[in-house]
Order: C-alpha cells, then structure tokens, then sequence
C-alpha cells in the first residue's frame, strides 16, 4: 500500500503518519524531517533547505523531486510507504506519477483558524519525532514516548506559519481536486477530533481502500 497524506500545515499529518505506518507496517517518508535532519547535519542539501523553510517557503522542486525518487528505492519501501508532506504542488505530483504508483491519497481537512495556535504552541521530540502541544505537556519538557528532549520547530512562528499557510492555499490544495479526479482521495476531518479519534476515521478509510 502506497499512500499520500495531504493537509495544511499543523493539521496533523505527521501524527497521524506514525500511527498509520505502525498499524500498517508501511514506512514513513517525511520530505520535512528529511529536511531538518540534513540541517541538523549540516550538509549541502541542509543549507539550501534551510534558506527556503526559514521563509516557509518551498524548497526547489528539483531537489526535492530528486531526495524522493531515490528514498523510494531503498529495500525498505517494497512494503509499502506513506508520505507525508510531499508532493506539495502540481509539478511534484506529475513528477511523482513517473516513478510511483499511489493508492490511496489521505486528506485531512481542518478548519484554518486553528492552526496557528497549534504551530505557535508545537513542541517536537528530538530523537523520536513525537509532537506534543504546551497545552497538554503541563510543563513537562522531555517526550512522554522516549524521554527525549523537546524542542520548537524554527519556522513554528506567526511569521514563518503565515507564509507556509499562503503557500499550501496556493499550491498545494490544488492537490485535492488532482486526486478526487482520479478517484483514490481519501476525506477526513480533523478539527473537532483528537488525534486518537481522528485515527479512527483514518483507519475506517484504510481499511475500506484495502478490502
Ligand atoms: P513539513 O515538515 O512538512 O511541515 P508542514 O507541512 O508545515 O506540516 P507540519 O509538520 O507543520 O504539520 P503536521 O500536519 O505534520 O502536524 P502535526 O502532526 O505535527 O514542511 C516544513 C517545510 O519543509 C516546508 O515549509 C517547506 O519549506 C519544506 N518542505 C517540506 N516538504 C516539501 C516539499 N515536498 N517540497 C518543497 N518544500 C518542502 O501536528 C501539529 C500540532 O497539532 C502538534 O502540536 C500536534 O500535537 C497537534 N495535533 C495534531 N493532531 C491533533 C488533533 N487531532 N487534535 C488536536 N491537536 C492535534
Ligand atoms: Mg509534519
Ligand atoms: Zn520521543
């Protein structure tokens, strides 16, 4: 099973994808912590990352399009894989179309008012990926999973999220009408519903696309 999860920024995309690749036993592709990983490590890719998600903005498509036609090659995609976050416009998802062969594309819609708060307050396990929001951390500072530290994403500020939300109503929601047209778009609504009840929902689509 290959799938795609769409969503705006902070609608829950990467806690959801945990949940699917471990229920699932497919493999979680994020082209976002591919990106921070190489920052964090300081490599050539990293750099340029860095110039383009400081911005919110996206990282050239060439790169990108490069870093996820070879993860799909390695021995760990056969499978199955999720990937999150990519593609994010039309020309990805045409790229994507001549080396992949997609199932299911999960959309997970949420009402926008929400999410800068939940950006603003975000806080991330450095050595699982867990997010936590501060309002249920109850001070806490390392990660209920691990016991890894917690940290605030750089662009998890209302500068850097205004950006990224005009970017994705620009480019990427075009995305949802590209895979309802062909029949393997997947709609889930995430705002009343926590990530555990979300899940639910998620899974019930899943499981249908499977049957
Ligand atoms: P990326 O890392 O993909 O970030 P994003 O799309 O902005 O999405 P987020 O990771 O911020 O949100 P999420 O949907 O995963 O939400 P989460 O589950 O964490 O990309 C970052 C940057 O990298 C881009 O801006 C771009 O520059 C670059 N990039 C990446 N991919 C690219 C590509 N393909 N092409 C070009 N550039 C690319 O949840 C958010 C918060 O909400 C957390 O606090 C969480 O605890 C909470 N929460 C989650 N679910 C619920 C729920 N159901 N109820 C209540 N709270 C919830
Ligand atoms: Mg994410
Ligand atoms: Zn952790």
């Amino acid at each position: 099973m290959n799938l795609i999860l769409l969503g705006a920024p902070g609608a829950g995309k990467g806690t959801q994808a945990t949940k699917i690749a471990d229920r699932y036993g497919i493999v979680h592709i994020s082209t976002g912590d591919i990106f921070r990983a190489n920052i964090k490590n300081g490599t050539e890719i990293g750099k340029l990352a860095k110039s383009y998600i400081d911005k919110g903005e996206l990282v050239p498509d060439e790169v990108t399009c490069d870093i996820v036609k070879d993860r799909l090659t390695w021995a760990d995609c056969t499978r199955g894989y999720l990937l999150d976050g990519f593609p994010r416009n039309l020309f990805q998802a045409q790229e994507l179309d001549r080396f992949a062969e997609i199932d299911g594309v999960v959309n997970i819609n949420i009402d926008h008012k929400l999410l800068l708060d939940r950006l603003c307050g975000r806080r991330v396990c450095r050595e699982c990926g867990e997010s936590y929001h501060v309002s249920t951390l109850g001070g806490k500072t390392v990660c209920a999973r691990c016991g890894g530290e917690l940290y605030q994403r750089a662009d998890d500020n209302p500068e850097t999220v205004a950006s990224r939300l005009a970017v994705y109503n620009e480019q990427t929601a075009p995305l949802i009408d590209y895979y309802e047209k062909r029949g393997i778009l997947l709609n889930v609504t995430g705002t009343e519903a926590p990530a555990e009840v979300l899940f639910e929902d998620v899974k019930a689509a899943l499981d249908k696309l499977l049957a």
